[in-house]
């Protein structure tokens, strides 16, 4: 794909991400890599409105080389890249039921979202770390942030929200929206007598889509 017709996709998945929802005000970011380098939403930018032109991108050492001034989550995104080189996008949202699971304290730190259906564990993976609390923007949540990333496709921050990552941008949306409604799911049904997938369901689905 082209880096024009990327930055068209980028914009209408972002726009479309912001319609239903899943962002709301300035909050959340996505990037995607080019052949050169990344493109990566500028910081206090609104989802919904992003123009393609002013998209900022960064070189392939990550730094600014044109567009507006990038996310100041840029480290986020780097460390996903760097942790997971077939990586292709990287999809960071305040989506609120997911944020809303990073703020639970007796959850299982490594998969706090269980397998409740197949979609989850095609698009996330078996496994969905709690990285600790950072400031938005703080650059020591890299280290976090890439040894959880080199185990997982995603990841939640803890009392922010999610982080995804896919070959694609699409499917990197894809997997965000997943997520955030797997996180509704869970806490619909927590305190209720559910039928999880079973070891056996999850790794058929793992091999055959993971
Ligand atoms: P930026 O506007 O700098 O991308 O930050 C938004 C955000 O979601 C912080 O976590």
């Amino acid at each position: 794909m082209s880096e024009q017709a990327l930055r068209v996709l980028l914009s209408e998945l972002a726009a479309s991400l912001f319609q239903r929802g899943y962002a709301v005000g300035s909050a959340g970011n996505v990037s995607a890599k080019l052949p050169d380098g990344y493109l990566i939403t500028p910081t206090n930018s609104s989802l919904g409105r992003l123009d393609p032109e002013r998209i900022s991108k960064l070189d392939a050492n990550f730094e600014h080389i044109g567009g507006d001034k990038p996310s100041k989550e840029v480290f986020m995104h780097r460390a996903f890249y760097r942790a997971r080189p077939q990586v292709g996008a990287v999809v960071h949202l305040h989506s609120t039921m997911a944020t809303a699971v990073s703020c639970l304290a007796d959850v299982d730190p490594n998969c706090p979202i269980p397998a409740l259906t197949p979609y989850f564990v095609m698009r996330i993976g078996a496994r969905l770390p709690v990285v600790p609390y950072y400031r938005p923007g703080d650059a020591a949540m890299e280290p976090a942030i890439y040894q959880a990333a080199a185990a997982a496709r995603a990841i939640l921050l803890a009392n922010h929200g999610p982080v995804v990552s896919a070959d694609t941008l699409t499917d990197a949306v894809y997997a965000a929206e997943e997520l955030e409604e797997s996180a509704r799911l869970f806490l619909l049904l927590r305190g209720q007598n559910v039928r999880m997938l079973t070891e056996a369901q999850q790794t058929e689905l793992l091999l055959k889509f993971g």
